[in-house]
């Protein structure tokens, strides 16, 4: 099956070369052909018999614009349960601390597991509406050998990007005993979970997990086979990035407190930064510097970080809003961010990008350019969306 979409008024494609980071082009086609783009050229080009005749279908795009599907490459969205309650209380001044994942480790234990994959694959569908065709989910609501393994199962069946994070925090029946915590996630839990995961995280902030004890969980994940990725540095400045730049982390997740000595390791290094505007949204933090990143030379993604506590938005183009208006980024850098950023962040090529061989993860706006993603913030853009070729809305 072979479908051209033509008359695209801007196509984003991420393939760049020179100034444009976008490898933006005007007036553009492609076609799908299984799974991947197969063709990309001008509408004009495709109007040729060998390109138009060849299609079972073709759309006109009318102008609008198109993007690549975003790359969501941080969320927990395998949980029960909901913390309205907390977010309230922090409108009204309380502070957010890492302790409120205990009240969501309490729900998730109790779900059935049918009832976590119900949730989990609404989940998903609420994200591929929104034009994220690839999310990576993380474990961490779990935290015993049983349910931890349930959860990097269930999420491995929605997508190939599955986190293991045993070490989100040290569970309540633990208090008082986190170093027995580790040697449990570093040895029966991770053995249980490695098989169904790809990466190995860890919450390595104060009331969460010291470098020490990060920097083990982290090296018995990469000794099963797993590769490393670290949240730090969210709620105050801490070692967490230098761990990660050291063990070669394809990402650093949060980075909302960066000294200038976390900016330079970053810049020299293959490390994403992953920035997630929803977490300090949601939190009332300030709002990290993507500017100074940026032109530190530092590879900055963005992510939603869906979860009930910190940040329960799902939406990459509220988070793009954000980074243009608050945190320096121009549009085309926060677009960029969204999709090949994710896919540097998840360390894959096919994705965030569109260029023949590349999978046909695609997003049409009902706009004329991706700056109205940030331009209309609020408003539902994302009309028209394939993922793996297949038209899913
Ligand atoms: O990425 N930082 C740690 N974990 C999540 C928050 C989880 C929660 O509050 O439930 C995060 O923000
Ligand atoms: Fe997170």
């Amino acid at each position: 099956m072979r479908t051209l979409i033509t008359n695209i008024g801007e196509l984003t494609t991420n393939d760049a070369s020179g100034e444009d980071l976008c490898g933006t082009r005007h007036d553009a086609a492609v076609v799908i052909d299984g799974g991947r783009i197969s063709w990309l050229g001008s509408s004009d080009a495709a109007r040729s018999p060998e390109v138009h005749d060849a299609a079972d279908d073709v759309i006109d795009a009318d102008g609008r614009a198109m993007i690549p599907g975003f790359v969501d490459s941080h969320s927990h969205l395998v949980f029960a349960g909901d913390r309205a309650a907390e977010f309230e209380a922090r409108m009204a001044g309380e502070r957010y601390a890492a302790g409120g994942i205990r009240s969501t480790v309490a729900a998730t234990r109790a779900a059935s597991e049918d009832e976590l994959r119900a949730r989990l694959r609404r989940f998903v569908d609420e994200l591929l509406a929104q034009g994220t065709t690839t999310v990576e989910i993380k474990s961490g609501y779990g935290l015993d050998v049983e349910t931890e393994e349930r959860l990097v199962r269930l999420a491995a069946e929605v997508t190939s990007e599955v986190t293991f994070l045993g070490a989100h925090v040290v569970p309540a029946e633990y208090a008082g005993r986190d170093e027995e915590y580790v040697e449990l996630v570093t040895g029966r839990m991770l053995e249980r979970c490695a098989p169904h995961a790809k990466w190995i995280d860890v919450f390595c902030e104060s009331g969460a997990f010291t470098v020490a004890q990060s920097r083990r969980v982290l090296e018995a994940g990469i000794a099963q086979g797993l590769s490393p990725r670290v949240h730090a540095s969210q709620l105050g400045p801490g070692d967490g990035v230098q761990l990660a730049v050291d063990l070669g982390a394809a990402s650093i997740d949060h980075g909302t407190y960066l000294t200038d000595a976390d900016v330079a390791a970053l810049a020299g290094s293959d490390t994403v930064l992953t920035l997630l505007p929803g977490v300090e949204f949601s939190t009332r933090q300030p709002y990290p510097d993507a500017r100074r990143l940026i032109d530190a030379g530092v590879t900055v993604a963005l992510a939603c970080d869906t979860n009930p506590g910190s940040s329960f938005t799902s939406s990459m183009p509220f988070c793009i809003a954000i980074a243009v208006r608050d945190m320096g980024m121009t549009p085309a850098e926060a677009v960029w961010a969204a999709t090949a950023g994710g896919a540097r962040a998840l360390r894959r090529d096919d994705i965030g990008v569109i260029r023949p061989g590349a999978r046909a993860d695609l997003v049409l706006l009902d706009a004329p350019t991706r700056i109205h993603l940030a331009y209309r913030p609020g408003v539902p853009l994302v009309s028209r969306v394939w993922k793996d070729g297949i038209a899913v809305r």
